[in-house]
Order: structure tokens, then C-alpha cells, then sequence
């Protein structure tokens, strides 16, 4: 596997370090060689940092500690996953919280770990990644393969990078501090900075499936 692939993984708690400017430049500028449909690059991607990303946290969190209903009519759930995805993913959490030793009846620790995605991990930098009301799937198949080369080159300048959805809980937070037009869809966000290496937030390492599992290969 090559080093990047291997390198990129979801980051859960962020060093204070700021990001400079010029670095974040470099990483926005990497990201936006995506590919998209007829090169539409339909993605409108708000970053906050510093004094406009502590005011965005702090609402965020207390929508969350206040238990405000989230919202998800931009990105809805399904209401239900099929079941053997719905496995995957319980298996996957189940590993998350142990890896990260966070006990499965340890009720505190487990809010502690809701709590920390509603600070957005700690991270320095937050985009969030929009797209026009009018488009259809094939522009959310563009917004996310420009959210992966964002995570890339992140990676590639070595720093870290969580994509989010609890990080869009309260769309109306992130509207009225980013002003965001009600035009644009609040698609996903992604947050950016310095790993917090010794962190147990970020000992986890996900597994993938092997190949046979799902890709079908036919003819080799
Ligand atoms: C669209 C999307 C939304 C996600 N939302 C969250 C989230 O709200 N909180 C979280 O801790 N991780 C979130 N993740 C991270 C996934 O859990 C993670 O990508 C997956 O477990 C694989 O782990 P890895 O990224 O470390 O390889 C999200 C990932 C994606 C792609």
C-alpha cells in the first residue's frame, strides 16, 4: 500500500498548533485539482479558524450540551442501513471504543467522546464543504471525491484531518457564524490541524474488508 493511503486516517483530538495561512493555501490548492463532472467543480467550501472558529465551537457545543434536536434535512440518514452494513459499522465502533479504551458501559467516557466531535476534536482549522440546492447526486459524487483529495493533501503536508458529520448537527449555526446563503447545502466538514499524537482518542486503527468482500471482479 502506498505510504499516503496508509498514512491518512481520522484524526480525534488536534495539538493546539496553529496551521499558517500558507499552508492551508497549499492544501485547498491540491484539493481543488479534483475531478468533477464537465470540471463544474461545484463545491462552495467555507474554512473557519481562530476567533471565527472558537465563536462557531461554542455554539456548536451548546446546542449539543443543551440537547438541541439535530438536523439532518441537508444530508438525511437513512432510516434504516441494510443489515449487513449496519454489522460493519457496529463492529467498527465497537473497535473504535476499545482501541481508544473507552469502556462499552463506561457511560461518562462515552459522552466525553460525543462531546469532543460537537468541539470538532479540538481542530484548528474547519471547512465545510456546500453545494448548490439545484444539483443533483452526481454533484455529492463530486463534493465527496473533493473531500478525499482534501484529506489527501492534508496527509501529504503532513497534517491531520477528520471528515465529520456531527460537525453539521446544527446547520443553523454554521449559517448564521459562516454565513452560509440557504441556497448552499451543508454537505459535510472536514476538520484540519496537528495530530495529537499522544492522545487515546487517536490510537485506533480501522481495518478494511479484503478485496473479495466487495469487489467483484470478473474476467481475472
Ligand atoms: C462522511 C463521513 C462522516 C463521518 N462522520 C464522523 C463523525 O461524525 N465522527 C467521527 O468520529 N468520525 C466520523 N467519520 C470518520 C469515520 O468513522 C472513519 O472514516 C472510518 O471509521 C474509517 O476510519 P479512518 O478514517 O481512520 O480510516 C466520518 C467519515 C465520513 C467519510
Amino acid at each position: 500500500m502506498s505510504q499516503l493511503f496508509d498514512q491518512r486516517k481520522t484524526v480525534r483530538k488536534y495539538t493546539d498548533q496553529v496551521v499558517s495561512q500558507e499552508l492551508i493555501l497549499e492544501v485547498l490548492k491540491d484539493a481543488q485539482k479534483a475531478p468533477s463532472w464537465a470540471n463544474s467543480q461545484p463545491w462552495e467550501v467555507y474554512v473557519a479558524t481562530g476567533e471565527v472558529l472558537e465563536r462557531l465551537r461554542k455554539a456548536n457545543l451548546a446546542a449539543y450540551d443543551s440537547k438541541e434536536a439535530k438536523d439532518d434535512k441537508d444530508m438525511p440518514k437513512p432510516g434504516q442501513w441494510p443489515d449487513y452494513l449496519q454489522e460493519r459499522m457496529n463492529s467498527a465502533y465497537a473497535k473504535l471504543f476499545a482501541q481508544s479504551g473507552i469502556d462499552r458501559d463506561d457511560v461518562q467516557a462515552r459522552e466525553e467522546n460525543w462531546r469532543n466531535n460537537y468541539q470538532f476534536f479540538n481542530a484548528p482549522v474547519a471547512m465545510f464543504i456546500c453545494l448548490d440546492r439545484e444539483l443533483s447526486e452526481w454533484s455529492t459524487l463530486d463534493a465527496g471525491i473533493y473531500a478525499g483529495n482534501l484529506m489527501l493533501a492534508a496527509t501529504q503536508h503532513g497534517l491531520g484531518t477528520s471528515p465529520a458529520a456531527s460537525s453539521v448537527a446544527y446547520p443553523h449555526i454554521l449559517r448564521e457564524v459562516l454565513e452560509i446563503p440557504d441556497q448552499q447545502r451543508i454537505i459535510v466538514g472536514i476538520m484540519m490541524g496537528y495530530e495529537d499524537k499522544d492522545h487515546f482518542y487517536n490510537r485506533s486503527v480501522s481495518a478494511r474488508l479484503p478485496l473479495e468482500e466487495n469487489i467483484h471482479f470478473k474476467g481475472i
